[in-house]
């Protein structure tokens, strides 16, 4: 039976494989290198308004994360979310929605009203978050600068 956990500093080791795995298959083909994803981890997992968790199998091993902070934005809670994967051997078995949806529970009880995310237009994980109830909102817009 997979597991809901917190994610603990102990983690970052296995944490890594599972996040390098992930992110080298299509459509992403990234080429991460250990130590930058060890950085990122970090840098995701350090911060006092860190919300982090990991799904495990049914025999304990790291298949996903779930890497979060929170946002006060007038009277309400919400959680941002930086991070979300499956390892590609456990995609499309359910562990992406049994995380979202945990995770969804637990902070909707913690006062929390909304979880926010980016992705990739056209990407896989668009047709993963409309189906676990997330919406495109039409009104904002992502702008970056090349510094
Ligand atoms: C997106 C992701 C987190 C979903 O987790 P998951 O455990 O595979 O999702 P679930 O098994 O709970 O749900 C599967 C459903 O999501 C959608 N989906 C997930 N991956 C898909 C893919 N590669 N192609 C098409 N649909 C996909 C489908 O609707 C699928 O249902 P189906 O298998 O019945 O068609 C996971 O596939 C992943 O980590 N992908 C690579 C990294 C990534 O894209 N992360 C998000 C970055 S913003």
């Amino acid at each position: 039976m997979e597991r809901v956990r917190k994610f603990k500093p102990e983690d970052t080791k296995e944490i890594i494989g599972v996040y390098i795995d992930t992110y080298a298959q299509e459509p992403w083909k990234e080429d991460w290198h250990p130590e930058s994803v060890r950085q990122r981890i970090s840098d995701l997992t350090i911060s006092p308004i860190s919300i982090c968790y990991v799904i495990c199998d049914e025999n304990g091993l790291i298949v996903g994360g779930l890497f979060g902070r929170r946002n006060i934005f007038l009277a309400a809670k919400e959680l941002f979310i930086d991070e979300f994967f499956i390892s590609s051997k456990h995609q499309r078995n359910g562990y992406g929605s049994k995380l979202m949806n945990f995770v969804g529970i637990e902070l909707k009880k913690e006062g929390y009203s909304c979880l926010v995310l980016n992705t990739e237009r056209g990407y896989p994980s668009v047709i993963f978050y409309k189906n676990n109830g997330f919406r495109i909102k039409e009104s904002n817009i992502f702008m970056y600068k090349n510094i």
